[in-house]
């Protein structure tokens, strides 16, 4: 099994959002059953907490379902348990490798740095954008699966 683990600063609006939007997409493409994915927060605010009502409603739109979504905050196992650790912007790269005792290793990478666009992907619990968060969480996926897929030759 390959599994990827996408991190932001809460796990309640980006990382989460990335969890459902790739785990639907690997559902589409026919990879559910090689590929895992899990969501955490560099902070520990929202262990136990459903997704921002934000984030449930932009997956919702696009009939994405968000089971399974629950706060949860990263810790050191991580790092052996997960082949693609993903933070969505700079400072959680930092706080990742940190946590992590990690301070430069190919499997934590920065989501839009697989993609052309603009390199961090806006925090919505500040902008108060889901809609732009989400354009970007899509391609950002689409480009990982890309990713995952050469890696792996499936
Ligand atoms: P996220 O957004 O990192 O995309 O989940 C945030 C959610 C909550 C907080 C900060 C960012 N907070 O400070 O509680």
């Amino acid at each position: 099994m390959i599994r990827v683990l996408f991190v932001c600063l809460g796990n309640i609006c980006r990382s989460p959002m990335a969890e459902a939007v790739l785990r639907k997409q690997l559902e589409r493409q026919g990879f559910s059953h090689k590929v895992e994915v899990d969501s955490a927060g560099t902070g520990d605010w929202h262990v136990g907490n459903n997704p921002h009502p934000g984030t449930l409603k932009i997956l919702e739109e696009n009939d994405i379902p968000a089971d399974g979504l629950k706060g949860r905050q990263l810790h050191r196992d991580d790092f052996d348990e997960f082949d693609y650790i993903v933070g969505m912007d700079q400072t959680n790269i930092a706080d990742i490798r940190s946590m992590l005792g990690q301070p430069d290793h190919p499997k934590i990478l920065r989501f839009l740095d697989l993609t052309d666009h603009l390199k961090d992907v806006p925090d919505p619990y500040f902008t108060g954008d889901f809609e732009e968060t989400y354009e970007l969480v899509n391609d950002g996926c689409e480009a990982l699966l890309a990713k995952i897929r050469e890696d792996h030759g499936i």
